[in-house]
């Protein structure tokens, strides 16, 4: 086994839920708690890479040697993220991004009234997308988090994306996903091959992904 050695490159990684506003009081997210992201960070911290971790609003405190940068909703991390890329070796895009925010973000707390309320929604930028639109020398790793048919949307996100793996987890499965201590994904890449992992602490997954991209990386060079 061979230790992953980043030392020279620069990695982006984006972790935790975005905040997207309904009004100063209120507003939609959804259920990341960070963990399989900042894992991720500290892993390429040890592997020697500089580490910069654009983090939505989550409970876990810096990990150690990265450069954190804090953001709340979706159009703030794309702006973090594309003023980090050009530079960028490596993305890794394990943040759980909310795909519709409030068409209007009020100013003022929204009274109550009598009877039904209609919340209008409009799609926020796919940052994976436009990360894979703008790709130059970086590799692009995105996250799918499904519930079904995984293997055939991770195949059509690695495509349509522009990414150069994709790491899927089940959902819906046991000890994966959201907010645990564990995951269960499987990772594929762009030659077609896949590699599925067993049910693991997300250290142990955060460590496979970088030895991984680390791949990735020196294959580039050649
Ligand atoms: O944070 P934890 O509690 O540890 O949970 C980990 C996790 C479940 C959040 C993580 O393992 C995971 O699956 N992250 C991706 C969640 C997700 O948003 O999946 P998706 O299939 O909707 O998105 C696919 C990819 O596109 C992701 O890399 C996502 O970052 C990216 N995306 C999505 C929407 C958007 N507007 N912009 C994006 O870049």
């Amino acid at each position: 086994l061979t230790q992953p050695n980043l030392s020279g490159y620069k990695i982006i990684i984006t972790a935790g839920p975005t905040r997207e506003k309904i009004d100063p009081v209120r507003y939609i997210t959804n259920h990341s708690s960070g963990k399989m992201g900042y894992a991720i960070a500290e892993e390429a911290v040890q592997a020697g890479a500089e580490v910069v971790l654009i983090s939505g609003p989550v409970s876990l405190p810096a990990p150690m040697g990265v450069q954190l940068i804090r953001i709340e909703s979706a159009e703030e991390m794309y702006e973090a993220v594309m003023a980090e890329y050009p530079n960028a070796n490596l993305v890794i895009k394990t943040a759980a991004v909310a795909d519709y925010r409030p068409k209007i973000a009020y100013d003022h707390k929204v009274k109550k009234k009598p009877g039904e309320e209609v919340l209008e929604l409009e799609r926020t930028k796919d940052i994976l997308l436009e990360l894979g639109k703008a790709k130059k020398q970086q590799i692009l790793i995105g996250f799918a988090a499904e519930t079904d048919h995984i293997a055939d949307y991770a195949q059509a996100k690695l495509k349509k994306k522009n990414a150069d793996m994709i790491v899927a987890n089940n959902v819906k499965a046991e000890g994966a996903g959201f907010g645990t201590d564990t995951n269960i994904v499987t990772l594929f890449k762009r030659d077609g091959s896949s590699i599925e992992l067993p049910l693991m602490s997300k250290q142990a997954v955060a460590a496979k992904i970088i030895e991984e991209a680390s791949n990735l990386l020196r294959n580039e060079q050649k």
